[in-house]
């Protein structure tokens, strides 16, 4: 079993690949990027460095990373790279002959890897797209719902995080702070009544009640791929989804956004060109490198996401909800890295051992097996509770 990370110095890449090491016990692992000098120094940082091999490789470059996966005879690719890169990597692995895992496609990238369907049933080789926390937990926790009613009829989904330090700072979104940018400046779309419905940015405005300490929290519709999936592969009419952010963070993305740094145009400053977007994203990059020698020492920040998946069992109306949360943990490190790095590990994994096997290309709610992938995460200390609420006649 071999497996390559594309991106693996990122913020998620990194903990994927010790995932992969740690937890999965793949002994052949390939950490890549851009720059060889970055992904050094994640996997020294996660004491990794002796057990991976460690290579530079541009995702975008098919023929190259195509020629490493038949070279290095890899079975599986994950790509933590930027989405803007799935489709390339795709074409590399279907080209080299490896299956494919990623962590999204931000809507319209990832309906555009729903097309490559064929060409991948053709080659008889299983992508599997969107494994994250959000899409990919998400998605499997709505496929885990719908297997529960006789009908599924709407799937509502929150993602919110927080911490309980007692004075809230500004600090770095736990994600790429590219797709934070998109989400301020981009409508969403949303599945309504078995359409693809626009909205505007962080319209929907919605109170919903998370698990503690979050409770009440004011949520938006934001640009995502859950819509774009869920409604079609689950049968669902309707699913939605909103984000609750943190109202510090809520102002900290609204002032990048109102100051410019989603602007993809270079600037000349001093002979010097480079873009808005590009020099927040450098800035970002030195953050989490800095932050990644820093376990916490104590659990203080958390993700959480709710499921809500509603229909009909046995004639009635019956809800079926999801609650997933994560705490940093002072051996597994923070929050919001390791929910969205351990999925993909867990695909991969899979994948190599033809536990998902069908080939072509299917979101995360078509291929894998809800129950066990639960159990998986529980092992991490990645904890989801589900609850049904049923109504009963007595008339
Ligand atoms: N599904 C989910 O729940 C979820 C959650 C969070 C993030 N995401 C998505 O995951 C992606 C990565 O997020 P992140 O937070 O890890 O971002 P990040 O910290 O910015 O990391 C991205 C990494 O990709 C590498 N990279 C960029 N272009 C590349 C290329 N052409 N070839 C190879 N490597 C390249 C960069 O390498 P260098 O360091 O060498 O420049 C960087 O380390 C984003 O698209 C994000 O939206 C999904």
């Amino acid at each position: 079993m071999k497996t390559l990370i594309l991106g693996a110095s990122g913020q998620i890449g990194a903990y994927t690949v010790q995932d992969l090491v740690e937890m999965c016990g793949v002994k052949d692992v390939i950490a890549s990027s851009l720059r060889l000098d970055d992904v050094k120094n994640a996997m020294t940082a996660l004491k990794l460095d002796k057990k991976v091999q460690m290579v530079e490789l541009n995702a975008y470059d098919v023929d190259i990373v195509a020629k490493t996966i038949k070279k290095e005879k890899v079975d599986a690719v994950v790509n933590c790279a930027w989405y803007q890169t799935n489709l390339a990597a795709m074409d590399a692995c279907l080209k080299g002959g490896a299956a494919y895992t990623d962590l999204g496609g931000f809507f319209d990238t990832c309906l555009k890897q729903l097309k490559l369907h064929k060409k991948w049933k053709d080659a008889g080789i299983n992508a599997t797209i969107g494994l994250g926390s959000t899409p990919g937990m998400t998605n499997i926790a709505g496929a885990a719902g719908a297997k529960r009613l006789d009908r599924i009829d709407s799937i509502d989904i929150v993602c919110a995080w927080g911490n309980t330090l007692p004075v809230k700072e500004a600090g770095w979104p736990g994600y790429s702070i590219r797709t934070v940018l998109d989400e301020f400046t981009q409508q969403s779309v949303q599945w309504i009544r078995n359409k693809y419905q626009k909205q505007e940015i962080l319209g929907g405005e919605k109170e919903v009640m998370m698990p503690d300490p979050i409770g009440k929290i004011k949520t938006y519709y934001v640009k995502h791929s859950e819509p774009a999936t869920m409604g079609k592969y689950l049968k669902a009419k309707n699913v939605t989804f909103r984000i609750g952010f943190p109202p510090n963070d809520m102002s900290t993305f609204q002032t990048l956004r109102a100051l410019g740094f989603a602007d993809e145009t270079p600037l000349d400053i001093s002979g010097c060109k480079i873009s808005p977007l590009d020099f927040l994203t450098g800035m970002h990059q030195r953050g989490i490198e800095q932050g990644r020698t820093a376990i916490p020492k104590e659990e203080y920040e958390y993700d959480m996401f709710r499921i809500d998946c509603m229909g009909e069992k046995d004639g009635m109306p019956s809800t079926v909800t999801y609650s997933i949360v994560t705490w940093n943990d002072p051996v597994r490190g923070v929050s919001s890295a390791r929910d969205t790095a351990v999925p993909p590990a867990i695909v991969s994994l899979w994948q190599m051992k033809r536990k998902i096997k069908a080939p072509g290309v299917f979101p995360a709610e078509a291929t894998v097996d809800p129950e066990p992938f639960f159990e998986e995460l529980g092992k991490r200390k990645i904890k989801v509770e589900e609850r049904t609420t049923t109504s009963t006649k007595y008339y």
